[in-house]
């Protein structure tokens, strides 16, 4: 395991905010730790790499007891925090630099990985520019890069993607499978059911401090929800009664929408022609699916 956590929790004032968490993530896998604001991500991807002690539990990562011996994890990590934290003073090549003078990296063997860095983030022509000078999206490349340059066993990332163009939260996904193809374990926080979808091969999906589900993606949304999906804008009078009424039907409402789940879509087809005009979208279940149903669709925070 690069990843083991037993019976791990954090407790800030009266409020237990991770609450008894056992994480196993596997050599090689994309693990992908998601949640409503506030349910404790953050605060355990804190404690994984030493940065915030427990108040119970172990933890282990690469072998290493933490945080007693984070200071040896942290050598083969590679962090992305939710929130970039570059050095405003230094160009994009010199907060590389900075960051591999932490970990010993001199001489040829660090303008080469430079180089690579800078070709990796696709940063090559801003490498003289200051940090206030780039994009939201060129900085997020940046800290990417950054967290790469002791060659990582294990890269983590919290909220890689967050707030960017889909441009470049392309690109950051096919740099993400990149590193997987090369064995790479990644643990990854993200808002992104699509991103989780796309990248995860494991998800635990955390709500109050502890994990309410795990699975692969394609798993999750089998076991949890209902293979066709009807989307409703609005239902008026009695339709929404109606509809709920249909054999095998689940209807649910969020916002103004209304969601009906179901195993056989032929009633529910039915029952929108009867009514002749009913604004309508049918999909198949997603992991967006799964998520608001095991955290419900109250807001946090
Ligand atoms: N240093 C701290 N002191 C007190 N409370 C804290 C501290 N850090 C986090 N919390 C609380 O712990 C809870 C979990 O926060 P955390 O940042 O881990 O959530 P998260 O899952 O990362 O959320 P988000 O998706 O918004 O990033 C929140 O209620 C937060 O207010
Ligand atoms: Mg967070």
């Amino acid at each position: 395991m690069i990843i083991q956590t037993s019976k791990l929790q954090k407790q800030y004032g009266e409020s237990l905010v991770v609450a008894g968490l056992d994480l196993s993530v596997k050599q090689g896998q994309c693990f992908g730790l998601l949640g409503p604001n506030g349910a404790g991500k953050t605060t355990t991807i804190r404690m994984l790499l030493g940065m915030t002690e427990p108040t119970d539990g172990s933890i282990q990562v690469l072998g290493h007891d933490v945080p007693t011996e984070a200071y040896l994890a942290r050598q083969r990590i590679g962090v992305v925090p939710q929130l970039d934290n570059l050095d405003p003073d230094f160009t994009v090549e010199e907060n590389l630099r900075v960051y591999a003078s932490f970990f010993g990296i001199t001489g040829g063997a660090l303008e080469k990985r430079i180089d690579w860095l800078l070709d990796f983030a696709e940063l090559q022509h801003k490498r003289s520019a200051k940090i206030g000078a780039l994009s939201g999206g060129m900085q997020r490349r940046l800290t990417i890069a950054r967290a790469l340059v002791n060659d990582p066993e294990l890269v983590v990332l919290d909220e890689p993607t967050t707030g960017l163009d889909p441009q470049v939260r392309h690109l950051i996904w096919s740099r993400l499978r990149e590193l997987q193809r090369e064995g790479k374990t990644l643990l990854l926080t993200t808002h992104y059911m699509e991103e989780a979808e796309r990248l995860c091969d494991e998800l635990a999906i955390m709500d109050n401090g502890k994990i309410v589900t795990q699975g692969s993606p394609k798993a999750l949304t089998k076991e949890h929800i209902e293979p066709h999906v009807f989307e409703f804008a609005e239902l008026v009078g009695e339709q929404s009664i109606q509809l709920s009424r249909l054999q095998g039907v689940r209807l649910e409402q969020s916002g103004t929408t209304w969601y009906a789940y179901t195993h056989e879509p032929e009633p529910i087809q039915h029952w929108v022609n009867e009514q002749g005009g009913v604004a309508m979208l049918q999909r198949q279940h997603n992991l967006e699916d799964v998520f608001l149903r095991l955290t419900r669709r109250d807001l946090r925070d």
